[in-house]
């Protein structure tokens, strides 16, 4: 597999118009280096801006300021610039909600296929081609106690099975960069802590990218390489695992604004 790409933020900036007559500064030129394979958690309180960054990287809406590079190695690809369909092939997205990203009418074995079969812009770097046979399917859902289910419809099956179907099929879409925002928040514990740990050997084993936002800052500091604390649209902290081993739940607690 060659070097996977990183990407370099600088000024991301997004205002949107408020309910009255002023603007509410989502983002405040935010400045961040995501590196291959990082496990990113990013904490913060409601309204601090953390969907919002989601949203720029996404494509959802465009930003008013700031660049976002693509760093491959040669020359770096201005990320915003690009077509939001190519940048779409680099991306894969969990949302809250498990019933965004997977087609409840199908069964899982039909959305798996399908999630390996969407045309791909060619890309630099080399993953199995996707001619795996049902058996690879089946084993990899073993993993998530989902292969007695390969031929249920999606409709049938709980909010967790759902939830880990649609991070299944994020994955089988290969992207650098995996946008996570508060998937595991309407899980019951077990799935939840399932649905995390799956999201982790995303990063481990394969390289890729992963911007999780949460509430639960436990899960924050238990599973995080990075830790970024969000606050009024800015970056209040950024501290990496090994660099800041004493960063405390109850500091955490009190930067994010939470009553402990
Ligand atoms: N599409 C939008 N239109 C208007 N205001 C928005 C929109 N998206 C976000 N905001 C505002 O931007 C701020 C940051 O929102 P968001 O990024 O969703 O925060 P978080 O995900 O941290 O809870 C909030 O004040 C929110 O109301
Ligand atoms: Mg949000």
């Amino acid at each position: 597999m060659t070097e996977r790409p990183a990407l370099q933020i600088r000024g991301l900036s997004k205002s949107f118009p408020s309910n009255g007559n002023g603007t509410t500064h989502a983002l405040r030129g935010i400045d961040l280096d995501l590196r291959p394979g990082e496990f990113i958690v990013v904490v913060g309180p409601n309204g601090s801006g953390k969907t919002t960054l989601l949203n720029l990287l996404a494509g959802d809406f465009d930003a008013d300021a700031g660049q976002i590079v693509l760093n491959n190695g040669k020359n770096g690809t201005a990320w915003l610039k690009m077509p939001r369909w190519q940048r779409a092939t680099y991306l894969a997205r969990v949302h809250q909600d498990p019933r965004r990203g997977t087609a409840a009418g199908m069964t899982v074995w039909e959305n798996l296929r399908l999630a390996c079969s969407r045309q791909r812009v060619p890309l630099p770097w080399s993953f199995a081609p996707p001619t795996h046979d049902r058996q690879w399917f089946i084993d990899r859902l073993e993993r998530l106690g989902l292969d007695s289910k390969i031929d249920s419809r999606v409709a049938e099956l709980s909010q967790g099975q759902r939830q880990l179907l649609a991070l299944e099929l994020a994955i089988l879409r290969e992207p650098v960069l995996l946008l996570a925002d508060e998937h595991t928040a309407s899980l019951d514990q077990a799935n939840a802590k399932k649905c995390l740990e799956a999201t982790v050997a995303l990063s481990q084993e394969s390289g890729v990218t992963v911007i999780m936002v949460t509430h639960n800052l436990m899960d924050a500091l238990n599973y995080g390489d990075r830790l970024i604390v969000m606050r009024d649209g800015a970056i209040e902290r950024d501290v990496s695992r090994n660099h800041d081993a004493s960063l405390q739940l109850n500091e955490l607690i009190a930067l994010c604004g939470y009553v402990a």
